[in-house]
């Protein structure tokens, strides 16, 4: 569909075998402090954007209807298993690059850990704001190449690039990390303003996290992720940002007014990625009007991955 390579983790076990096993149990709780300090406190309609197997998405528990959308069919259908079948979730089969939603339609939106596989990341952070209503909150979470652990193996030329470059390095193919100010300028250059900034899972050492408990390592890590705000020397770092009003200061609407509306009729979020045209409901499928292409309605996933 683009001709940006994409991370496929179609038929892949990411859940089990990289959370599943207790190992990074600290990095997951640590997220989570950092996550219920950033997300608004309730809204309308969610959009969760490399959703995976849902690991984050119960923190969404007070959004009136939460969009589960990822490029993985089968992370998707992950998902639906651990959360159940509550109609308080849709499931979407897309990329980030090309996303099947109208303009403004959400009032929140979410990307964690996935930011690191993404060529273009001024690219997918422009569709996602095209999806957020004005003054809408998106909360972002990347790799920080100017980690504490890469500028110590810089300095004893263990590692060839420099953590204080401003372009990204590609560590492994589509794996990315990137230096914070260079996320900072595409995140305004997107067309959002930055609210809040945390730098995140400060202890993921190995020796540390066998014999500290990683609740005790998490509520220590909740206590120096506001640090953040200015200066990140964590491997992860995590943005608030919101969706700049288009004449300063005023706000047209509140984002939870325009995302009511359709919370209560989710399928009338869709138009078709490639072009943007309506779309027309057929019994398992979507036809574009503009451009006639069809999108197939799977297992309860709605698949804007390949057309028909
Ligand atoms: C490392 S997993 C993270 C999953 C989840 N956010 C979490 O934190 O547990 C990365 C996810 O991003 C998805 N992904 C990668 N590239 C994508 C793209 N271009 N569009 C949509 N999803 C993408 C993958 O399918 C995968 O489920």
């Amino acid at each position: 569909m683009t001709d940006r390579p994409v991370c496929d983790y179609e038929g892949s076990n990411y859940q089990d075998d990289f959370w599943g096993k207790g190992e990074r149990e600290y990095e997951d709780r640590a997220e989570q402090i950092a996550l219920k300090a950033m997300l608004p406190k309730a809204g309308g309609l969610f959009l969760e954007i490399g959703a995976g197997a849902g690991r984050q998405t119960p923190l969404l528990k007070n959004f009136d209807h939460v969009v589960l959308m990822d490029y993985s069919r089968t992370q998707l259908e992950q998902a639906r298993e651990r959360l159940g079948t509550s109609t308080r979730y849709t499931f979407v089969a897309a990329n980030v690059y090309q996303l099947p939603f109208k303009p403004r339609v959400f009032s929140a939106a979410m990307m964690i850990r996935v930011m690191h596989h993404l060529v273009e990341p001024l690219a997918a952070l422009k569709e996602i704001k095209s999806t957020l209503a004005e003054g809408g909150a998106f909360i972002l979470e990347f790799a920080n190449k100017q980690n504490l652990k890469s500028i110590l193996r810089y300095a004893l030329r263990q590692q060839s690039w420099s953590p204080f470059s401003p372009e990204p390095v590609e560590f492994v193919k589509l794996n990315f990390d990137f230096h914070p100010q260079t996320m900072r300028q595409w995140i305004r250059e997107a067309g959002f303003e930055i609210k809040a900034q945390r730098s995140v899972s400060h202890y993921r050492i190995g020796a540390l996290k066998k014999i500290v408990p990683p609740t005790l390592l998490a509520a220590l890590d909740g206590a120096v992720q506001p640090t953040g705000e200015w200066i990140q020397f964590a491997p992860s770092v995590f943005i608030k940002a919101e969706v700049r009003s288009q004449e300063s200061g005023v706000r047209s609407k509140s984002p939870r007014d325009e995302s009511n509306l359709h919370a209560k009729r989710p399928t009338s979020i869709f138009v078709c990625p490639i072009c943007k045209g309506e779309l027309q409901k057929e019994s398992d499928y979507f036809q574009c009007s503009a451009c006639g292409k069809k999108w197939g309605i799977r297992n309860g996933i709605y698949d804007f991955k390949e057309a028909l």
